[in-house]
């Protein structure tokens, strides 16, 4: 008898706290839900574009592989920044003729693509892609594009791991010079500032000017947020040169005592 009635008092208790880890686990299921859907939407995203592109651009001409990107992206859902990014890329790549450019993200390597295409003939870029999938797709179209392995290399790893193994990927030449002119992120905005403060530290960024391009996929992401508020507390080194909806343009430099070369 006193069973039951210890039992009918822990009722309540047991009622409420089941109800309080039914409530829990369905939100932490509807996360897991969502971040898988993301992650396969992403995937199909990039194998379709990849098809797309792949088959129907012409092999060898950049151009074409680009104008195939474009109408990829007016006629499907796509991953790839398109045009709009597309064209502030090119007026940043022709305004600075950088030797060394670094992407963090990559997906389906239009923008580095983009990037490569007016790149200086002696320039490298270095992109980074954390899919080893999208790495591999990434990679096929920008051999398809007609660049060489000497002037493009892809790390399939994570931004964090990549920036902080920098110096065995970097030619004997690129280890003694200037350090990245060019940064682009669009990866994870999480890793911005991580990334920024990894780049800082290892003296990644040319002192004498380097512009940092952030992609701003999702204008609510406290990731971005902190990046910019680290940005603007660090004015002797970083002003924001261009802040638009889609993208905010940084510059960095450190030798601002010296007279600009440009
Ligand atoms: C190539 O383009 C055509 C028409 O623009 C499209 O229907 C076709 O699906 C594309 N090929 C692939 C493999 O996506």
């Amino acid at each position: 008898m006193w069973l039951l009635a210890a039992s009918a008092s822990l009722l309540p208790a047991v009622l409420l706290l089941s109800s309080r880890y039914r409530g829990e686990a369905a939100a932490l299921w509807r996360r897991a839900a969502a971040w898988l859907l993301g992650l396969l939407r992403g995937r199909v995203c990039v194998r379709s574009t990849h098809a797309f592109v792949f088959t129907n651009c012409t092999h060898g001409k950049v151009h074409s592989v680009l104008e195939t990107f474009d109408l990829y992206t007016k006629t499907h859902p796509s991953a790839s920044v398109g045009p709009q990014i597309g064209e502030l890329l090119d007026e940043v790549v022709g305004r600075l003729r950088p030797l060394l450019v670094l992407e963090l993200g990559m997906h389906c390597a239009y923008s580095s693509v983009r990037l490569l295409r007016l790149m200086p003939p002696a320039g490298r870029l270095i992109t980074v892609e954390l899919d080893p999938v999208t790495a591999d797709l990434g990679e096929e179209i920008i051999l398809v594009s007609g660049f060489k392995h000497s002037q493009f290399q892809v790390l399939a790893c994570s931004s964090a791991e990549a920036i902080s193994n920098m110096p065995s990927h970097l030619e004997p030449h690129e280890k003694t010079g200037a350090g990245f002119s060019l940064v682009l992120m669009d990866h994870d905005p999480e890793q911005y500032l991580p990334d920024l403060l990894s780049l800082e530290r290892q003296q990644l960024l040319c002192p004498s000017g380097c512009s940092l391009l952030l992609v701003k996929r999702d204008q609510r992401s406290a990731g971005l947020g902190r990046v910019l508020d680290h940005i603007r507390g660090q004015a002797d080194r970083y002003s924001v040169t261009r802040d638009l909806q889609v993208l905010t343009e940084v510059f960095y430099r450190t030798d601002g005592l010296t007279a600009r070369s440009t």
